[in-house]
């Protein structure tokens, strides 16, 4: 069975709190456990330089996310952690999708529309205030999903309408060019409560009701102090009903643990000690990441090597795929000019051919051949056929460290082969793929 790709992305705006903690990061690692899932997280920093513009800010943010992530368990070995500014086919994807997206789509964007009506309200220019980048948000964020192929992207409920503007782009390309994009679907999760802030409304950065995840143990304690509650003496039953503070203890909580909170507010318990308990319990879960995420932010440099290798793997997709897309709209090599496999890329056209042979030196040898002629590929020196076979069946799988490692490129040489090259890798995957082959 194919695996599930389920991707999502974090701007890096802010600095997590436990609305963010309960709501996005803890499930997100949970489900990144489960077999048969490949997961993709990324710091959004394209979509936070829209609303910030603060550079301090933008990497300061990216260090913490990055390090609540990884303390919160996050494992980059299995999931593919990285950041999207270290992905340029990420923008490059965002011109092909800016080109298929019809105006009067983005135009009914919740965000944009927002921002449109109070600057009517107000009685200012429709357009006040509103940045190209506001405005193109969903096409960005369409290209983020679409160029990992994601089936499933976890989000809240302010960003369904994004992931169906992404469904729409992709089919649009897929109509005009065939079907090279996956469509891909929101996944909200039903059971995650999102968490009351310390007045009561949602906890969010906008009503500055946050609770900090990793601010410390007497900061944590204070904040929940501060948690807003009725004025019922102690002694006095209380209601769980609409208490944040029974909200929030709850999404952390055991089944038996809550019904002993239950049990204590009908019993008549004061606020303060209900507050212990809360902070007890919080402290409980958050205490052994808060260590983790202190050391982490203790070496940023650690942290950057780890977005680099989650970069260069989610590379290994992104760079072959847009190649791929290159070829598709007609961003082609000259070389291919009136070829039939340039002119119906879809079509069964001349395959590149590996070939494995021997040299008058006795050794052994394979290179790579586009369907035109072109030398795209030549390996080193082997003593054995079978190691020289050996290569050429993981290239056949799509292995590219063959070609880092045990061939020189010659794309690497002249740039005009580097689409051929990742074409030609293409169609060979396909070929061994295929079931005639
Ligand atoms: N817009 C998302 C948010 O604010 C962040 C984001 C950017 C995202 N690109 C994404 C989420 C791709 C999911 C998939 O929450």
């Amino acid at each position: 069975m194919k695996p599930l790709r389920v991707l999502t992305g974090i701007t890096t705006s802010g600095t997590p709190h436990l609305g963010n903690y309960v709501g996005a990061i803890r499930p997100a690692v949970q489900a990144s456990r489960q077999d048969g899932v490949q997961s993709f997280y990324f710091l959004a920093d394209y979509h936070a330089l829209i609303k910030v513009g603060e550079p301090e800010r933008i990497q300061r943010s990216t260090l913490e996310i990055a390090a609540t992530w990884l303390a919160a368990g996050l494992d980059p070995q299995r999931v593919t952690f990285y950041r999207q500014s270290d992905i340029p086919e990420i923008p490059e994807l965002t011109w092909f999708l800016t080109c298929m997206t019809g105006k009067g789509l983005l135009n009914r964007a919740h965000a944009y529309k927002a921002q449109v009506d109070k600057n009517l309200s107000s009685g200012s220019e429709p357009d006040a205030e509103v940045t190209a980048g506001l405005f193109m948000y969903p096409v960005l964020m369409a290209a983020d999903i679409l160029m990992f192929k994601a089936h499933q992207v976890p989000v809240g409920r302010d960003q369904i309408q994004h992931i169906e503007m992404a469904r729409d782009m992709a089919a649009s390309f897929n109509h005009l060019y065939g079907n090279h994009l996956v469509l891909p679907e929101a996944a909200i999760e039903e059971s995650v409560a999102t968490l009351p802030g310390l007045d009561g409304r949602k906890m969010s950065k906008s009503y500055d009701n946050t609770i900090a995840l990793f601010a410390g143990r007497e900061v944590l304690r204070k904040q929940i102090a501060s948690l807003v509650t009725d004025s019922r003496k102690p002694g006095e039953p209380k209601s769980t009903e609409g208490s944040a503070l029974f909200d929030i203890f709850r999404a952390f909580a055991s089944a038996q643990e809550t019904q002993a909170l239950r049990q204590a507010y009908a019993d008549g318990i004061a606020w303060a000690d209900a507050k212990q308990m809360l902070f007890e319990r919080i402290d409980r879960e958050i205490a052994p990441m808060r260590q983790t995420y202190e050391d982490l932010m203790a070496h940023p440099g650690q942290i950057e090597d780890t977005l680099l290798a989650g970069a260069s793997k989610a590379r290994q997709v992104a760079t072959p795929f847009m190649a791929e897309l290159r070829q598709v709209v007609g961003l082609r090599s000259l070389r291919t000019t009136g070829q039939a496999s340039a002119a119906a890329p879809s079509a069964k056209a001349a395959l590149p051919s590996l070939k494995q042979y021997r040299e008058s030196d006795g050794r052994f040898y394979f290179k790579l051949i586009a369907a035109n002629g072109d030398l795209l590929l030549q390996s080193l020196a082997f003593d054995s056929p079978k190691e020289a076979g050996a290569l050429v069946a993981r290239l056949k799988q799509g292995d590219a460290s063959v070609l880092q490692s045990h061939a020189t490129s010659l794309a690497s040489i002249n740039d005009a082969l580097r689409e051929p090259l990742a074409q030609a890798l293409l169609s060979l995957q396909e070929a061994a793929r295929s079931p005639a082959a």
